[in-house]
């Protein structure tokens, strides 16, 4: 049985818990077409810093700006639309994106996934970068933030003085922060609360993206399990053993799994997402 195939079997298991899952989904059957005749957002950023970003070199490294290669920018429009079709039936609006081990693809899946929500007219999109052990969201999008969640969490910084808009409509980055102690027994912490309690309630047609450290590494992806709504899980064609993906989903086996993404795979199938 392929990686995939076996991806797809663990996948399947989280429609006995009644989610409607993702990765059984083919595109023809994705819910694109109901955008028409919902109202277009065009969030005035106010408060929030817009900084703006150098759209070829985001394009240089994966980041899937619209001058990036369109089957590929089609790939994640796809991956887009299979899990808005999850969260919408199940009234969800937070994924956590994770994965067993490191460098499997999280952060260039959650910033890409971010930006395809952004494209949709009548959604806005928060990007939290959860993983305060390597903060690599700003590194990508090329933005220089030395606050963000972590002085929050610790300092009270108010979330309106630490948001970022990266001049693209709709997207709005909550950097790591630069954490001065390991971050997991924060995320387990009562600020970690109120603050997901203050970003699920603020906007209602807003998704939050998630980005996490690996599961198999580091316990913060456990707490974060614990407060999102469902949790994409993202493994590396070639790399992503087996059994590390079954003990990461057993970590996290009270959170609604929405679907794997089989990353940086070479085939003609909906759900890898590659770049070349
Ligand atoms: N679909 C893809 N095609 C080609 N390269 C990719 C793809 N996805 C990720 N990469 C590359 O793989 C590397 C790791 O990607 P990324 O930083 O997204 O992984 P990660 O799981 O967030 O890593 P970490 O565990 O260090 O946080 C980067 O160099 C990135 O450019
Ligand atoms: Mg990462």
């Amino acid at each position: 049985m392929s990686k995939l195939e076996r991806a797809l079997e663990l996948a399947k298991k989280s429609r006995e818990k009644g989610v409607d899952n993702l990765v059984e989904r083919s595109a023809k059957e994705t819910g694109e077409g109901e955008v028409s005749g919902l109202q277009t957002l065009t969030p005035n950023y106010t408060r929030t810093k817009v900084v703006d970003v150098d759209k070829e070199s985001l394009s240089r490294r994966g980041v899937a700006v619209p001058n990036f290669n369109p089957s590929i920018i089609e790939q994640y429009n796809v991956l887009r639309a299979k899990l808005e079709r999850v969260l919408t039936k199940n009234g969800y609006k937070m994924v956590l994106v994770a994965s067993p081990g490191d460098a499997e693809g999280k952060t260039l899946t959650a910033i890409n996934l971010a930006l395809s929500f952004a494209r949709e007219a009548h959604r806005t999109v928060l990007l939290v970068d959860a993983d305060m052990r390597k903060p690599d969201v700003t590194s990508y999008l090329g933005i220089n933030a030395q606050h963000g969640l972590y002085e929050h969490l610790t300092k009270g910084w108010s979330l309106e003085d630490l948001l970022i808009n990266p001049a693209i409509p709709r997207l709005t980055i909550l950097p790591a922060g630069t954490p001065e102690e390991p971050p997991a027994d924060l995320l387990n912490g009562p600020s970690m609360k109120a603050f997901i309690e203050d970003i699920r309630g603020r906007y209602p047609e807003r998704i939050i993206i998630f980005d996490s450290p690996p599961l198999l590494r580091f316990s913060d992806g456990i707490y974060l399990a614990d407060y999102v709504d469902a949790l994409l899980m993202v493994t590396c064609s070639g790399k992503t053993k087996e059994e590390d993906l079954r003990r990461a989903l057993e970590l996290v086996e009270g959170c609604p799994l929405a679907g794997v993404v089989l990353n940086r795979a070479r085939l003609d199938y909906c759900l890898s997402a590659e770049y070349y």
